[in-house]
């Protein structure tokens, strides 16, 4: 019987509609040996805050593994299986030490690659710490967050660096909240641009700007780095496109965050890059950056103390105020926690609109599949500077549309138009990219 026989159209047919078919665990789960847990292995994932890894060991959960994160009296960043090899007392209650972290219940010592220093209860001579290896992973320091590797050693592949980690006179500020749901339906959201119109506008009340209430043209195409959202409002004689990038696993890059589609620009950075993380299947992390700049922020409204541990500066990423507030003013970790712990693509009934997160789906899928079958996963394509290219970003342009022609057709003539310069300029060098862009539209739209 397939999910449709159980849940049969008809009027007041709640009772047909009690059964609910498995989630698509394919996609969902990624604990150790799962496929999707086996492709998340090949990839960095952030995993905490730089300012929360100070004196005492912090036990973090990742991928359904139970770890702890400690930076040793020598400034090393280590992540080792919780439990000691010895006994498997919880390292979170460690002592860290000169070089490594020691056991609380009977000292053993461990370094941050997992090796066992010290036995000091067993005799001199004692070869017992030889025989073990402790399970750790390799980390990354970063823009204030820390970066974890868990896949196998021989796969660890070069930290991928964006052209958006490194615009001039920009400042990354971190950030890191909790979801109560699975990974997938929190990353998906980045590819489900329609969502500003409703959720963040005409629903809940204007949470960002009024123009996000405008229904815009929508398209999405796979890219070089994943799939890319192409969103084309018309505001008054503006015309403002917005392109977002999903790039598998769990990356996505979004533009200003306050942008009211009222002054002219061609190609700003990114606002947010962030990476969501499973914690096990019903539970994960937004954990990124806030790119804090004169062109993503031109009226200095980011402030940097509102971000930070279960913290960012935009409405609704976490459960705030009470329930009965959050009923009357959902955002966006309401919307997405509550479509069940973990989502049921069975019982989903896809629009035009959520195109972008069926290719997002097939992309994973893909991925998971060839992996599981002994590929390698390669590296994205660096630009001429030698960091990634992407292609999120905002351009508003004044561009009166024509009366006598259907609003649509317009914005998707000049969405599509711009989506195209911006792909096409991949590799062209960083610094001239900005320029390169604002040319073509200038000549070309
Ligand atoms: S349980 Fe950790 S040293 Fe014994
Ligand atoms: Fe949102």
């Amino acid at each position: 019987m397939t999910a449709t026989d159980l849940r049969r159209p008809v009027p007041f047919g709640g009772y047909h509609a009690k059964q609910l078919p498995d989630d698509d665990a394919e996609l969902t789960r990624t604990g150790p040996g799962t496929p999707a847990g086996e492709y998340f292995r090949r990839f960095w994932h952030p995993v905490m805050l730089s300012s929360e890894v100070r004196d005492l060991p912090v036990p973090v959960r990742i991928l359904g593994e139970d770890l702890v994160l400690f930076r040793d009296k020598g400034g090393r960043l280590g992540l080792l299986d919780r439990h000691c090899s010895h006994r498997g007392a919880s390292l979170e209650f460690g002592v860290v030490t000169e070089c490594g972290l020691a056991c609380c219940y009977h000292g053993w010592v461990y370094d941050i690659d997992g090796t066992v220093l010290e036995t000091p209860g067993e005799p001199a001579g004692s070869k017992l710490k030889e025989r073990v290896f402790h399970g750790a992973y390799p980390t990354h320091e970063e823009g204030g967050l820390i970066f974890a590797y868990m896949g196998p050693p021989a796969e660890k592949p070069d930290f991928p660096v964006f052209d958006s980690f490194v615009v001039p006179g920009n400042e990354r500020v971190p950030y890191y909240l909790p979801f109560a749901c699975n990974w997938l339906q929190v990353h998906e959201n980045g590819m489900d641009p329609i969502h500003s119109v409703f959720l963040h506008t005409r629903m809940s009340g204007v949470q960002f700007a009024e123009v996000f209430g405008a229904l815009p043209f929508l398209e999405f195409q796979e890219t070089r780095i994943g799939v890319m959202s192409t969103a084309a409002r018309r505001w008054g004689d503006h015309v403002w496109v917005r392109n977002i990038d999903a790039v598998p696993p769990n990356f996505c890059q979004f533009g200003a965050t306050w942008e009211d589609g009222k002054r002219e620009k061609y190609f700003t950075p990114p606002a947010i890059g962030r990476w969501i993380v499973p914690v096990d299947d019903t539970h994960c992390l937004t954990v990124g950056w806030r790119h804090v700049n004169d062109l993503v922020d031109p009226s200095g409204r980011t402030r940097n103390e509102d971000m930070g541990m279960g913290k960012v500066d935009f409405a609704g990423q976490q459960p705030e105020g009470s329930y009965q507030d959050r009923q009357r003013n959902p955002g966006d970790w309401d919307a997405q926690v509550s479509q069940r712990p973990v989502a049921v693509h069975a019982v989903e009934n896809l629009g035009t609109t959520d195109v972008g997160i069926q290719l997002l789906r097939r992309q994973l899928r893909r991925a998971i599949r060839a992996v599981g079958e002994g590929e390698r996963v390669a590296p994205l394509p660096a630009g001429p500077d030698g960091v990634i290219p992407s292609f999120s970003h905002d351009t508003v342009l004044v561009k009166p549309l024509a009366n006598d022609r259907d609003e649509m057709t317009q914005l998707a003539e000049i969405g599509r138009a711009v989506a195209a310069i911006v792909l096409e300029s991949a590799d062209v060098p960083r610094a001239e990219r900005a320029g390169h862009i604002e040319r073509a539209i200038q000549a070309g739209i």
